[in-house]
């Protein structure tokens, strides 16, 4: 049964550019597929057009502009916690943010990101987008996928909850490569944040168990 606005997993987002993640799970929510709600999303840039999606929404959102803390992340992910706190998040979505969000132990175990490449490949700082599907063809690989993780304190780093595979094509391009990953990362992250709304998700060290759905 679809949960009523006061049920559902409250879902901080934090991007850095076009916000083509967000505008998949705000869809995914829509359509019913995710009990979630996007109660606010943070902009690392004054300019990404994932802010523009936001507002059609009606979604809050704030900017925690990176350029003012020169990659002093400590500085600006205590900036980060502080904006948070007052919408009182359950889970800190990672949607294409570029940098890397230290956050503070309450957070712990509820923060995830996506990344377009299947870790522990072509992931790391400094890793994001196209420059991914650049590495995987110039490297050769025949197959790539997404991932969705808990984050850690590391970049790309924390246990792994989803992946999905897809194949490289020999006439692939960097554009076909991206599209066919990122259908299915359409399909991943919602997935994880819907296992993690139904707490299904055990975190035993690097590894995640996904429990059975409840009778
Ligand atoms: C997504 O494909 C996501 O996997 C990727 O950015 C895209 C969303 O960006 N994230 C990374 O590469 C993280 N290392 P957008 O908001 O600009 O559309």
């Amino acid at each position: 049964m679809e949960k009523s606005g006061n049920d559902r997993l409250r879902l901080a987002v934090l991007l850095s550019g076009g916000g083509t993640t967000l505008q998949n799970l705000i869809d995914k929510i829509d359509q019913g597929k995710l009990d979630a709600k996007v109660v606010v999303v943070i902009s690392s840039r004054h300019d990404a057009y994932g802010l523009v999606r936001a507002a059609h929404h009606n979604i809050p959102a704030h900017i925690v502009a990176s350029k003012e803390y020169q990659q002093d992340w400590q500085q600006m992910s205590a900036k980060i916690d502080e904006v948070l706190a007052p919408y009182d998040p359950e889970l800190i979505v990672l949607a294409g943010f570029m940098c890397h969000y230290l956050f503070s132990p309450k957070y712990r175990g509820r923060v995830m990101n996506i990344h377009p490449a299947l870790i522990p490949a072509f992931c790391g700082a400094g890793w994001y987008g196209e420059k991914v599907h650049r590495a995987v063809l110039d490297y050769g690989v025949k197959v790539s996928g997404c991932t969705v993780h808990f984050a850690d304190l590391e970049y790309d780093h924390g246990p792994i909850i989803v992946q999905r595979t897809v194949p490289v094509r020999d006439d692939d391009t960097v554009e076909t490569l991206r599209k066919r990953v990122f259908e299915q990362e359409c399909l991943d992250y919602p997935e994880a944040i819907q296992l993690f709304a139904e707490k299904r998700l055990n975190i035993e060290g690097r590894r995640v168990r996904i429990l059975p759905r409840k009778r």
